[in-house]
């Protein structure tokens, strides 16, 4: 399913036509190539002092790790996200060595991930973001250092159609329309 966005301007075909759907084609294996190619995108995001504050955690469908983040998922991300082929566990290294926090930290790590998810979508993979899962547990589970904090696990895979998700309100969600704020009220200040 198609839900190209209704940009007031033509963007970049992949920025227009990225979305995140729910619908995972639960057979599909994401080659150690495109997982390559997809982490290689997000180590070449720009980052504050080059800095690169972001960590990874990979886990493809089948593994234990796929297992630990499948049962840290909470509500409704546990009953559609297992048919990913790869979950990638996105955090960051939130304080220096002093005890201070990084600033841009969070920052940086959503660009790794804004990157990560282009390249993706490149290779004919989707991509959705989820931050539904229960923190505490990943931190244990993969044993994380304090200084490290969990932000978000993307779930990539081959998208299916939306009436193979199993519940209404799920097949309801994946059709419904795309929406986002008008672009002039991003605009606090300056004028187009
Ligand atoms: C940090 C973050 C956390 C999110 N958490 C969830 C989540 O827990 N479950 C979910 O289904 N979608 C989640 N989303 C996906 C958003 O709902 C989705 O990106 C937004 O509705 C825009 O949809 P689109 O990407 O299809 O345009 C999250 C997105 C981000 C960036």
């Amino acid at each position: 399913m198609k839900k190209k966005a209704d940009s007031s301007v033509e963007i970049h075909p992949i920025l227009a036509e990225r979305w995140s759907p729910r619908s995972y084609d639960g057979t599909a294996e994401l080659s150690i190539a495109d997982l390559t190619g997809i982490l290689e995108a997000a180590r070449w995001a720009p980052s504050s002092m080059n800095s690169q504050p972001w960590r990874f955690v990979v886990a493809r469908r089948g593994d234990h790790r796929f297992a630990q983040m499948t049962d840290a998922m909470a509500g409704f991300n546990k009953e559609w996200s297992p048919k990913a082929s790869a979950f990638i566990l996105v955090a960051a290294v939130t304080t220096q060595d002093d005890g201070t926090l990084r600033p841009a930290a969070l920052y940086d790590a959503g660009l790794a991930s804004s990157l990560l998810t282009v390249e993706a979508h490149h290779r004919g993979q989707v991509v959705h973001q989820i931050g539904g899962f229960d923190h505490e547990a990943i931190k244990r589970d993969f044993n994380l250092a304090p200084e490290i904090t969990p932000i978000a696990i993307l779930a990539i895979g081959k998208q299916a159609p939306a009436d193979a998700l199993e519940s209404e309100a799920l097949v309801q969600r994946e059709i419904g329309a795309r929406s986002r704020l008008p672009l002039e009220s991003l605009i606090l200040s300056g004028s187009l």
